[in-house]
């Protein structure tokens, strides 16, 4: 199998040997090691077909990488079972084309391994932005993006990934190519098929292209880091915010002083506007593709009175970019310096908005009392009740467990239980990964669940494709 890979692939498009494949089998945070035959690199649509076609012949299954940025280990290749065929990783890295800017129709056309960073610099010159922004841009795939159905801190305003992907290219698992990239607006000709690999996972086919929506450069921008004492402040705040400048606001994250604290301590260029780390840091940005409106003037009137009021304690005005800047260096380090603070067990809720005060007062409640040894840390897109309710482990503590595995289910096993009581989710941006098979299972709908199955076995009756995911 390998010669015949080799020939589709040549030199460039194949890694074999175990050192060269090492960075293609771990996750990030070298908490899982996978392993697998080799590391296919295609070039093309073409070549992605080529060897998916093999891997058919062969039985072999087939893992498909991103940026590996993920957090559940959805690109860490293991195969189910030992006696499963240790199977192929695919790489899309070298398919880097951005095919077409369509600026009428406000589209991009890009290849899957288009790194996000890169079509956020490709569009400024045509007047347009890709509205995704997270702290891995300078990594993260536009594949991946897709698999995963990503957040980050522009969803409020422009939603998910799910939102901006107007068409798909996708190589199933037999190696055919089902290919929609018009992007039309207007198709009701039957089920949107788009929308069943947009976090799919890798478990139906691999994404290799994508059209996607683009929007109007913002031309105007405003940025506030703001003191608040509690969840139940930020959110009256969110609430105002929308009464009065709904559609402006781009970002609405609300940070604990311990995440601030983590960020201090591990990242390099961080700059605090206050004279004491903030208990609960709101990070909201405006933006506005007119460049008339006053918006740094809205953030004076809104946070004057509230500071007046006593809601708000503190507030800093970004007076410059590079001010901006600073704000949303301290976000977007929150996971990097989480990795180097100790050992962080990742949730991933959604609620309501309006709920999100009672759920972190409850999970704050009941973590105290059952894992006393951690620190909550909590990163939140306030704006969509993305509560990302971290508890971190001193690593001497984690290091000396007996059974780690079973301390993170109990963990999670809690804290999804909280965020189901509230009517939330226990993955709201992050996917399932192999990290959350077992609470997919435990805590979907069980008919939902059953026709997921049936899709899967639709799409990919011999489980090649990414097995291990989403389902175990
Ligand atoms: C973030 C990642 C954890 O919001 O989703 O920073
Ligand atoms: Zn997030």
């Amino acid at each position: 199998m390998i010669d015949r890979l080799h020939q589709i692939l040549g030199d460039k498009g194949l890694i074999t040997d175990p050192q060269e494949m090492h960075p293609y089998l771990i996750d990030w945070r070298d908490r899982r090691k996978g392993n697998a035959l080799c590391v296919a690199l295609p070039a093309s649509t073409e070549e992605v077909s080529l060897t998916m076609k093999v891997a058919a012949e062969e039985g072999q299954p087939v893992f498909p990488l991103g940026g590996n940025t993920g957090l559940c280990y959805g690109g860490v290749p293991e195969s189910p079972t030992p006696k499963d065929k240790p199977g192929i990783v695919i790489s899309l890295q070298r398919m880097k084309l951005i095919r077409e800017i369509d600026t009428a129709a406000n589209i991009a056309t890009v290849d899957a391994g288009v790194i996000l960073a890169d079509l956020h610099e490709k569009c400024i010159p045509n007047k347009r932005q890709f509205p995704l922004y997270l702290g891995s841009e300078g990594s993260t795939q536009i594949g991946g993006l897709i698999s995963t159905n990503a957040g980050g801190t522009g969803v409020v305003k422009y939603g998910p990934m799910r939102d901006l992907v107007c068409g798909i290219e996708v190589v199933l698992p037999d190696g055919r190519i089902m290919t929609d990239l018009e992007g039309l607006k207007k198709n009701n000709t039957g089920y949107d098929l788009k929308h069943l690999f947009i976090g799919a996972e890798g478990t139906l086919g691999i994404v290799t292209g994508a059209a996607l929506r683009l929007h109007p450069e913002n031309t105007n921008d405003a940025h506030a880091w703001v003191s608040v004492d509690s969840p139940e402040t930020a959110v009256r705040l969110f609430t105002e915010f929308q009464d009065k400048c709904g559609p402006y606001v781009e970002a609405f994250e609300l940070v604990s002083g311990t995440e601030i604290d983590a960020v201090v301590r591990h990242i390099d260029r961080i700059t605090i506007p206050f004279d004491t780390v903030p208990d609960w840091s709101l990070m909201i940005e405006l933006t506005s593709t007119d460049a008339n409106v006053d918006l740094n003037g809205t953030f004076e009137e809104i946070l004057g009175n509230n500071l007046d009021n006593g809601s708000v304690l503190d507030a800093f005005i970004a007076s410059n970019s590079q001010q901006a800047e600073q704000i949303w260096h301290v976000r977007h380090s929150v996971t990097e310096a989480n990795k180097l603070e100790g050992m962080g067990i990742v949730h991933d809720i959604a609620v309501r908005v309006s709920k999100v005060p009672a759920f972190i007062a409850k999970a704050k409640e009941v973590t105290a009392q059952k894992f006393p040894e951690a620190t909550p840390v909590l990163v939140n897109h306030l704006g969509d009740g993305n509560v990302h309710y971290i508890l971190m482990f001193p690593h001497e503590y984690w290091n000396n467990l007996s059974d780690p595995e079973a301390m993170i289910n109990d963990i999670q096993t809690c804290v999804h239980d909280i965020s189901a009581s509230f009517g939330g989710t226990f993955s709201a941006e992050h996917g399932i990964g192999r990290k959350l098979t077992g609470e997919l299972a435990r805590l979907s709908d069980p008919l939902r669940y059953e026709l997921m199955k049936n899709i899967k076995k639709t799409f990919d009756p011999d489980n090649r494709m990414n097995p291990g995911v989403l389902f175990n």
